[in-house]
């Protein structure tokens, strides 16, 4: 063959791989509103930046009448790019061929990827969009899955593994994302289960619709699987470009800085204001958050989940953090199971990866009750509580208003190594809010007056008397738990004060192999 000849074939190749399972499917992945593998590739890359691997790879399977149906790139598109100019590995699946499913070589495509991603030292991001295991290669798809899972551990804590679920994600495919740091979903096109909605009626007699078994909304509020869920793709693409903005290539990096021209002491008077009168009252902690970070720019992660922890990504300086803040209009911003999962789990990516924590506290304390209790409020709690001790990057604290009991010591109080304690004027470091307190110490003698406003001057006076020792922050900064009680206004200059000093922080503590979280 002439050489001219040869590339022709190269350039025939290149197209019809290009072309994925044919026009027609194209067209029927258009008309359910997605876009296909490549052209999300092109949009959440650099332009011109990707390079394909393997794409001339086809399945080996006979069977079922596959050995004459066989499509360049076998499912999945493989490579490498650039976002923001910094490499990142990526994958997605093509639903036009064989419905995205896995086979063993769509399997070996994506782990060639993830081994290279593993020894650059760069994020891994996968587009799922998949009807499965591909069913005609039996147990070597089931293989393949492992293959992936085993590289997700391994990888997870050594580079950002961040996974978008554009279509289906059902079976034990699932667990892929599931083992990745960030999982965003497509609420028209997206849907993941361990067992769909026939398998629920089959076993369980439930009658439930793919969406609310599955849907990116449910997976965003209630189970807490999706951090991000997004209307379109490109959303979710930039969301993607967005998030790795915060992050470092991998786990030897510090986060990537920038410049900044907002002003590192810009003052916020309104702070000064925004703690309401009654300690009963709330107010949104997202303003406070808001108010002191870099342009006002905060990212935030689970969102819809968990209102009352608010977690997510911004800048102080040019320096990303992970902000972690009580929410007091939400359930009065107590700790419960969920929040405890969802802010440990979002503490734990940040040290992982060297980011700096700022932490907000207006806590009450745990919630109480039967079903905390028997959903093992006391497990979660703890890991919440591991998260924040465990980590070693700096840890900024600001205590705005209450800070109670146990929840006092979990919200990185000093003594799980919090570096930089803060506290506001308003602040109220205790063992307990003054009602509950004063029920405890003074309820016999509360219970002996009968005249009711006899009594209720009583618990006035008491509980004045409490909030006069405790409700402050001075107590607590009387024995150097709080390294100073700080104007609200200043808030913002305190913290860049406080993470510049801390660039240089070494506190790695004991050898081990790895501890035992509370799982
Ligand atoms: C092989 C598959 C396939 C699969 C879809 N296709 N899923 N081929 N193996 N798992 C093929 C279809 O035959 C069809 O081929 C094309 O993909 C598009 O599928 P449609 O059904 O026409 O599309 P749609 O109506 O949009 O439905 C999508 C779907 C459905 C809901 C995903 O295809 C589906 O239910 N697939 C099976 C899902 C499943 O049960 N997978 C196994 C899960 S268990 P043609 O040639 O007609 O275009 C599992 C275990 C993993 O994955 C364990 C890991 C540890």
């Amino acid at each position: 063959m002439k050489s001219q000849d040869r590339i022709k074939q190269l350039l025939d190749f290149r197209d019809k791989a290009r072309k994925g399972g044919g026009e027609k499917r194209i067209q029927d992945q258009h008309s359910k509103g997605k876009l296909t593998a490549r052209e999300r590739i092109t949009m959440l890359l650099d332009e011109g930046s990707f390079e394909e691997y393997d794409m001339f790879v086809t399945h080996r399977t006979e069977d079922f009448g596959l050995a004459d149906k066989k499509y360049l790139s076998d499912g999945v598109i493989t490579g490498h790019g650039t976002i923001d100019g910094r490499v990142v590995y990526v994958f997605a699946q093509d639903f036009t061929v064989f419905g995205g499913s896995l086979s063993e070589t769509f399997a070996q495509k994506i782990c060639k990827i993830m081994d290279q991603a593993m020894q650059v030292g760069a994020p891994v991001i996968g587009i799922n969009d998949s009807g499965g295991a591909r069913i005609q290669e039996g147990v070597r798809s089931l293989a393949g899955y492992a293959e992936i899972f085993e590289r997700n551990i391994l990888a997870s804590g050594v580079i950002p593994q961040i996974s978008a679920i554009f279509g289906p994600c059902a079976g034990g495919a699932v667990y892929s994302p599931a083992l990745t740091d960030f999982i965003v979903m497509s609420r028209k096109s997206s849907y993941m289960f361990v067992t769909g909605p026939k398998v629920a009626k089959t076993v369980t007699g439930e009658d439930i619709s793919i969406d609310d078994l599955g849907g990116a909304d449910v997976h965003a509020s209630k189970s807490g699987v999706a951090h991000f869920t997004v209307d379109a793709e490109q959303e979710g693409l930039d969301l993607i470009r967005k998030l790795l903005s915060f992050v470092p290539q991998n786990n030897l990096e510090e986060p990537p800085q920038t410049n900044c021209d907002d002003p590192i002491d810009r003052l916020e008077d309104d702070l000064n204001d925004i703690i309401p009168e009654s300690p009963n009252q709330p107010y949104d902690v997202k303003d406070v958050i808001i108010c002191v970070v870099d342009y006002h720019e905060f990212v935030e992660v689970h969102e819809a989940y968990a209102k009352n922890i608010v977690v997510g990504f911004a800048k102080f300086d040019g320096m990303p953090v992970g902000i972690v803040a009580n929410q007091p209009a939400h359930l009065a911003g107590v700790l419960d199971i969920e929040a405890s999962r969802k802010a440990a789990r979002f503490i734990r990516f940040c040290d992982a990866f060297n980011i700096p924590i700022v932490t907000f506290v207006d806590v009450p304390g745990f919630m109480p009750g039967s079903k905390q209790e028997y959903g093992g409020i006391i497990i979660h709690g703890a890991k919440l509580m591991f998260a924040y001790g465990e980590a070693n990057v700096p840890k900024v604290t600001i205590t705005l208003r209450k800070s109670y009991g146990g929840a006092h010591c979990v919200m990185s109080s000093k003594q799980l190594r919090g570096d930089l304690n803060y506290a506001w004027p308003t602040a109220e470091i205790a063992v307990m809010g003054p009602h509950g307190a004063i029920e405890i110490l003074d309820g016999k003698a509360i219970s002996e007056i009968e005249d009711p406003v006899e009594r209720q001057e009583f618990v006035s006076k008491k509980e004045e008397e409490y909030k006069t020792k405790f409700a402050n922050p001075y107590e607590a900064a009387k024995y150097g738990y709080i390294d100073d009680v700080i104007e609200p206004r200043n808030t913002r200059f305190r913290i860049i004060r406080a993470l510049r000093t801390l660039m240089t922080k070494k506190d790695p503590g004991p050898m081990k192999k790895h501890g035992n979280i509370p799982l």
